[in-house]
Formats: structure tokens, C-alpha cells, sequence
């Protein structure tokens, strides 16, 4: 049995779905804090009665309840836990940043000495390229410096460094997963992205041509890019599930700890982004241009090389067209 930590929300439902699909009895802990019980009950619907699909079950609680997550992990003979629960609003953790090392940090610690107690040794950790900060280097490898310009990167750096005592000290296994910018959603469109309130692009323009949103702003379009916007890399959140499950099964075969990035490896500007929604939806999009916004990097491409060569992953969804496909599927539909 896996343990999925944030498995209602966004990523961890595609997560959990390729672990049931693959065939792994999955148990989601979430608190519904910003995922969404339609979700888990989506995913239930989607594994029942189907042939070679683990089971789903869902446990409602905290990751920093110590009595509830010992008694899953025995009584549910967990082997390994995947780590996705956290708050990730970047602007908030400016404001509140005592929320989000309580929330981000705090609680992982609690996962870890729970895991201790019970034996349980492989975790993998939704970790983040805002642990980078302004990149000196792109495309940014692992080994580019740590140095996050704002509290939600920091709390994840400061997991990434509490993994790695609790491997020196009690020989916990980890893969600490960086990702780029999670988008698309499941070919199935049952579940896809789903966040209150929405700060990531592709969903953002979805919304506008919906008319769910009155305004679309382009945050600058003066940066040192061909377009003048900014680039970033936009990894299919299907592909980010699929690495969790390289790194779950090389990590309970006995690989050590890794720290990995994921990301699509080619950028995509803001407009490109845009006229690529357009396109598929068949409909101009409107937008204005405000101005920049502080502490947004000009470039922001991963490098992924490392966990290919290592574990083998491979996009299945490289280009910017099916994973805005697969979202308006989510969307639309
Ligand atoms: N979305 C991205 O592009 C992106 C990029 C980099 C890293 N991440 C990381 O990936 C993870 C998932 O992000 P997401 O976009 O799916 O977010 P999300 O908000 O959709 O999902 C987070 C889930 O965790 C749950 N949760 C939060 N705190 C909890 C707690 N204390 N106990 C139990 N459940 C709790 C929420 O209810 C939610 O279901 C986060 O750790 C985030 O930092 C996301």
C-alpha cells in the first residue's frame, strides 16, 4: 500500500491515478484544505471493477496528526509514502510565512518521525524549481545553487535538507521530485487542475475564454525573450505522475536518495502559451499588458537529463499543444 499525502488535489490525483492504474492499492491522507472531495470520489469511480487496478481508499486528516498517520501506516502495512500535501501560493507565503512552515515543513517532519516509528523507509517529496530562485544558468540542472527568493521555495529547501539527515540518521530513502510548472490534465478530462484561487496560466486563460474571469494580464512584456514575456517550462502533469512511480519501484528495488528535476526541457513564452490556447479552443483571446511582477525570473527551463538517464522517464507529452488539449478537455468537458 502507498501512502498519497495531498492525493484530492491537483497533481496528487493524477498521481494516485497512475499508481491505481499501475496496478499499486493506494491511500489517500488529505484535509480537502484546497483539494476537493469530487476528485476522490472521481478517481474511486474511474479504478472500480477495472482489471489489474489497485484499490483506492481515503483517509480525511492532517499530515501533522502523529496518532492518525501511525496508526495508516501500520494498520494499512504502507511500504512507502508519496509526499504531496502542502500550500504552494507564493504571494501568500510572503504574507503568512509562519503557515507555510507550519503547513510545508513542520508537518513533513511529522511524516518523517512517523515513518520511523513504523518502519516505513522510502518517501518521495513533491519538492519545486522555486528552490532555485533567480537562475544563474538555464537550463537550470540539480546542481545549480539553492537559493529561493521566497518563503514557499524555502520551506521546501528546508525538507529537502531534513531528508537528508533523516537519511544520515535512520537510513530514510527519498527522491525529492523539483518540479517545473505542472499542467494538462488526464486524457481521461475527469480530473484535471483545480486550485481556489487559480494562479497558474493555462488555467487562467481557460477561465477567460469561459468568461469565468473578466481580465487577463500579461505581466510584462519587456523581458530579454524573443517575444518579451517570460518563459517557463510546462511539464504534463501525466508525465510528472509517471516519475513518481519510476521513483516509488526504484527506490523499494533499493536505490539510494535523489534529488531529480521535472520538467519538459523547452520553454514556452506567456503568448506562446496564449495563441496556443487559442488555437485550440478556436477563439481569440483577449489580454492586456501590465506591469511586471517583482521576483519573476526572465527564463525558467529545467534540465531533466538527469532522471532520464537515471530512471529512464521520458515525456509522453512534450508539446505545448496536447498538454493544452488535454486541459481544455478537463476544462470544457
Ligand atoms: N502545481 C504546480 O505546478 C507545482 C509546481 C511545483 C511543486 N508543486 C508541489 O506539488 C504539490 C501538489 O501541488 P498541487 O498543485 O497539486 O496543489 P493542490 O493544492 O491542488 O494539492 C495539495 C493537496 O494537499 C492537501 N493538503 C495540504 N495541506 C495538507 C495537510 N496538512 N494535511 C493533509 N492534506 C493537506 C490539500 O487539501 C490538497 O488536496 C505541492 O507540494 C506543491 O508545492 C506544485
Amino acid at each position: 500500500m502507498i501512502l498519497v499525502t495531498g492525493g484530492a488535489g491537483y497533481i496528487g490525483s493524477h498521481v494516485a491515478k497512475e499508481l491505481l492504474f499501475n496496478g499499486h492499492d493506494v491511500v489517500i491522507l488529505d484535509n480537502l484544505s484546497t483539494g476537493h472531495k469530487e476528485t476522490v470520489k472521481t478517481l474511486k469511480e474511474m479504478a472500480q471493477g477495472r482489471k489489474g487496478v489497485g484499490e483506492l481508499e481515503f483517509v480525511f486528516g492532517d499530515t501533522g496528526d502523529k496518532e492518525l498517520l501511525v496508526s495508516l501506516l501500520r494498520e494499512k502495512a504502507v511500504s512507502s509514502v508519496v509526499h504531496l500535501a502542502a500550500f504552494s501560493l507564493v504571494g501568500e507565503s510572503m504574507q503568512n510565512p509562519g503557515k507555510y512552515f507550519d503547513n510545508n515543513t513542520s508537518r513533513a517532519v511529522n511524516i518523517l518521525e512517523c515513518m520511523v516509528e513504523c518502519g516505513v523507509r522510502n518517501i518521495v517529496f513533491s519538492s519545486t524549481a522555486a528552490v532555485y530562485g533567480e537562475p544563474v544558468e538555464v537550463p537550470i540542472t540539480e546542481d545549480h545553487p539553492v537559493k529561493p527568493t521566497n518563503v514557499y521555495g524555502a520551506s521546501k529547501v528546508m525538507v529537502e535538507e531534513i531528508l537528508r539527515w533523516y537519511d544520515r540518521i535512520h537510513g530514510i530513502k527519498y527522491v525529492s521530485l523539483r518540479y517545473f510548472n505542472a499542467a494538462g490534465a488526464d486524457e481521461s478530462g475527469l480530473i484535471g487542475e483545480w486550485h481556489e484561487p487559480e494562479t497558474h496560466l493555462i488555467p487562467i486563460v481557460m477561465q477567460k475564454v469561459l468568461g469565468q474571469r473578466d481580465k487577463l494580464t500579461v505581466f510584462g512584456d519587456d523581458y530579454p525573450t524573443p517575444d518579451g514575456t517570460c518563459i517557463r517550462d510546462y511539464i504534463h502533469v501525466t508525465d510528472l505522475a509517471r516519475a513518481h512511480i519510476l521513483a516509488l519501484e526504484a527506490l523499494e528495488g533499493g536505490m539510494g536518495s535523489k534529488v531529480y528535476n521535472l520538467g519538459n526541457g523547452s520553454g514556452y513564452s506567456v503568448r506562446e502559451v496564449i495563441d496556443t490556447v487559442s488555437e485550440v479552443v478556436g477563439q481569440d483571446v483577449v489580454y492586456d499588458i501590465g506591469e511586471r511582477r517583482a521576483g519573476d525570473p526572465a527564463v525558467l527551463v529545467a534540465s531533466s537529463d538527469k532522471i532520464k538517464k537515471e530512471l529512464g522517464w521520458k515525456p509522453g507529452y512534450p508539446e505545448l499543444k496536447d498538454i493544452v488539449r488535454s486541459a481544455w478537455k478537463w476544462h470544457w468537458g
